[in-house]
């Protein structure tokens, strides 16, 4: 089994993401949590590939992204860093990793530069984590920010709901996208809010968004490759576009092998080893001895 890849351009930095932004080119990103996925959405030529803490969902089966540790999250950001050559790599900081103590976080965030090989590192708010992402710029470590609708904070804010949809929620927005921007971050994500006020923060910020659930006028896009292939349980957001049915193509090929197997049609002749010839006529005239002999 042989995968092509079509990916020959040059390894994808901070640098390649701003000059995109200035020339208008769509900046492509996906999540991807182990080594296979991580390959082949790397050969494809996505640009920021990022380890989501959404595999607490995708993966885990967690029904938020709340529990997923570091170890957790950095089992799955060293198989993923062995699968991409070319786009980005990003990790992003577990629920608790970083809230307690920015101590603690620049820890944790080193961890994932140093044992996971990531080139960046993805935290969720905006003003209030301003003099963290200094801490982290001082250790040389690149970071995304992520407003909007920040899965983290899911309890603060009674559910994963659009955000940014009253004057006062906007004005919020527009303050946190500003301070991460003047902090310094090389992008942000932007989850579930508005067209208009995505397009409004792409337009005042130096820094690439990157929107999921923001509609077109950001300067790239994101989904979870488990949900742009129908392998994840839950009712799809508004957002997700299918782009293939991995689910209804596992489930037919494991349906088809349980009816071989059962039916006998698999293994056949040709996919069974077999002794060489010598060997085989060895084999069969000691068989056939014994035969002779027990019939006596
Ligand atoms: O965890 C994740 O997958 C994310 C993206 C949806 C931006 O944060």
């Amino acid at each position: 089994m042989s995968v092509t890849s079509i990916n020959s351009s040059p390894k994808v930095t901070t640098t390649t993401l701003l000059e995109k932004k200035q020339r208008r080119e769509p900046i492509t990103s996906l999540t991807a949590y182990d080594y296979p996925s991580a390959r082949l959405v790397d050969e494809a030529g996505i640009d920021v590939i990022l380890v989501g803490d959404s595999l607490a969902m995708v993966m885990l089966g967690y029904d938020s992204t709340m529990p997923v540790t570091m170890d957790e999250m950095l089992h799955h950001v060293r198989a993923a860093r062995r699968g991409v050559k070319h786009g980005m790599l990003v990790a992003d900081m577990p629920y608790g990793s970083y809230q307690v103590s920015n101590e603690e976080g620049a820890r944790n965030a080193a961890r994932f530069v140093k044992e996971g090989g990531v080139e960046a590192v993805k935290l969720e708010g905006g003003e209030k984590r301003v003099e963290f992402i200094h801490r982290l710029l001082d250790a040389e470590i690149p970071v995304f920010g992520h407003i909007g609708l920040t899965p983290q904070s899911v309890h603060t804010m009674g559910g994963y709901k659009v955000q940014g949809k009253t004057l006062s929620a906007i004005e919020q927005l527009m303050r946190d996208a500003v301070a991460l921007d003047r902090a310094g971050v090389c992008g942000m994500y932007l989850e579930g809010i508005p067209r208009e006020v995505a397009a409004m923060i792409t337009a005042e910020v130096k820094a690439p968004t990157i929107g999921i659930g923001a509609g077109p006028d950001c300067d790239g896009q994101v989904l979870v490759l488990h949900d742009i292939l129908n392998l994840t349980f839950a009712p799809p957001a508004k957002f997700v576009r299918h782009y293939g049915d991995a689910a209804a193509l596992i489930s037919n090929a494991v349906k088809a092998f349980k009816h071989d197997v059962e039916s006998g049609a698999y293994p056949a002749d040709e996919e069974s080893y077999h002794l060489p010839r010598e060997a085989r006529a060895t084999i069969e005239t000691i068989v056939d001895r014994k035969h002779a002999v027990g019939g006596r």
